[in-house]
């Protein structure tokens, strides 16, 4: 099983903590995050790269929580945002602006406008219209926006197709070539400071090669603007590293540490990541409960509580995630059956997991793992079902630190509208 779950007298537990107890307390669907886990890979990275200066930059999309962040920015973490209300999230949990990279093609000038007061570390600037319209926006504020070019790299990162990011034909980054025209003329302006370079290629990757290809091409150009006397203070390998679902096999922190060290060859830049997945997939557990078994046209279904509003990525990715029982079938019980695991959403992409063998009746519990990454945040209220909780494990301690959403909640920001129009 991956990231920290495993049976203990029959009980599946994240470490020592049995999850039956929180799934009863305070029911499900329910996140669980083992904090632990994910401070255990955060200084593994940091660790993996040594003397090499870097920052490592959490990627805020991949899980948002507020208790989660505040304990990332807690052990010295920068964060990686991609929206206005991912800059208030990492403001809220104490996060320091100045460790904080903004990527994202489509950047407001309200969201711009924010970070530059925040005082933000890095724009990831994707486009030559958002590099002039952050400049008229900090010459407007009166202030020096520091800023990074997003280089496409045009490596397959060999990853599935939704996730890939640095392929020319994707809506990402600037070419290399485009990237070497404009830095001299953004460092010629009085509002906009060219403090680094970065790319992202995908997400999930599981060989090592596309980030070396890419950090590779991106040096080249590091070294060309060094000869044209434009010195960057960073180089931002983005995120991608790749997790355990099933039966992959990504690169260790140290293999892939060692490999940026390895291209680096000592240059004296700070190396800044964007890690997402790798942190936080496998540390988190959705739980869910078998509402029904069905037989139907020869199939068995387990229809259990969670759905595609709770963990989007088998229905959107055909992603797999194990699913497992909190309580360990017996030694010598009947030999576990396969069964479509599906959630109670009229779409029939609302699979959890397909061809399952497992031994579940209507009643139990379930854990969907390795689903702490773009699992809650991917969460929906279509069908108006309710979001669920999320629970966070520190050191043997649970801590509900999003409580269950409300029908009254979902109602709340909407009104009946029979009277006269606005
Ligand atoms: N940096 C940038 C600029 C990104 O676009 C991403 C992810 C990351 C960092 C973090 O990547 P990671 O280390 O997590 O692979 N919803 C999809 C994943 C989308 C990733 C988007 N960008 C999924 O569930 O697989």
């Amino acid at each position: 099983m991956p990231g920290p779950f495993a049976y203990r007298d029959g009980a599946l537990c994240a470490g020592s903590v049995p999850l039956a107890p929180l799934a009863e307390r305070y029911g499900t669907p329910l996140y669980v995050y083992d904090f632990d886990g994910i401070a255990a890979r955060y200084h593994a990275f940091s660790q993996a790269l040594g003397d090499q200066p870097h920052r490592i930059c959490y990627a805020v999309k991949a899980n948002s929580s507020l208790a989660l962040l505040a304990r990332l920015a807690r052990l010295g973490a920068g964060f990686d945002i991609v929206s206005g209300g991912e800059l208030a999230r990492v403001l809220a949990a104490g996060g320091d602006p100045a460790k904080v990279v903004f990527s994202g093609v489509g950047k407001s000038a309200q969201e711009l406008k924010d970070a530059l007061a925040a005082g933000i570390g890095c724009f990831n600037v994707e486009s030559e219209p958002e590099l002039w319209r952050l400049g008229e926006l900090a010459a407007a504020a009166g202030v020096v926006a520091p800023v990074s070019l997003r280089v496409n790299p045009d490596v397959d990162p060999e990853t599935h197709p939704y996730i890939s990011t640095g392929l020319k034909d994707n809506k990402f980054g600037l070419a290399v070539e485009r990237a070497a025209a404009l830095y001299p003329r953004l460092a010629e302006h009085p509002h906009l400071d060219p403090v680094g370079i970065d790319f992202h290629i995908g997400s999930q990757l599981t060989s090592l090669s596309p980030f070396i290809d890419a950090l590779r091409r991106v040096l080249a150009l590091v070294d060309q603007l060094e000869e044209g006397g434009l010195t960057l203070k960073h180089i931002d390998v983005g995120g991608g590293l790749g997790v355990r679902y099933d039966d992959e096999a990504p690169p260790s922190a140290a293999a892939y540490g060692a490999g940026l060290k390895g291209a680096l060859q000592g240059r004296p830049q700070t190396l800044v990541l964007e890690p997402g997945r790798w942190l936080v997939a496998e540390a988190g557990a959705l739980l869910t409960t078998v509402e029904y078994e069905k037989h139907h046209e020869g199939r068995r279904f387990l229809i259990v509580d969670a759905a595609m509003t709770e963990l989007l990525r088998p229905a959107l990715y055909n992603a797999w995630h194990p699913i497992v029982p909190l309580v360990e079938p017996a030694a010598g019980a009947a030999a576990p059956q396969a069964a479509d695991i599906v959630g109670p959403v009229c779409e029939s992409s609302d699979v959890l997991g397909r061809d399952r063998a497992i031994t579940a009746a209507a009643g139990d519990r379930l854990a969907i793992l390795a689903a702490g990454a773009y699992g809650f945040g991917m969460a929906s209220n279509y069908n108006t079902r309710n979001r669920p909780a999320e629970v966070l494990l520190e050191q043997g301690e649970a801590y509900l630190v999003r409580r269950r959403e409300r029908y009254e909640d979902q109602l709340a920001l909407e009104t009946l509208a029979l009277g006269e129009s606005a």
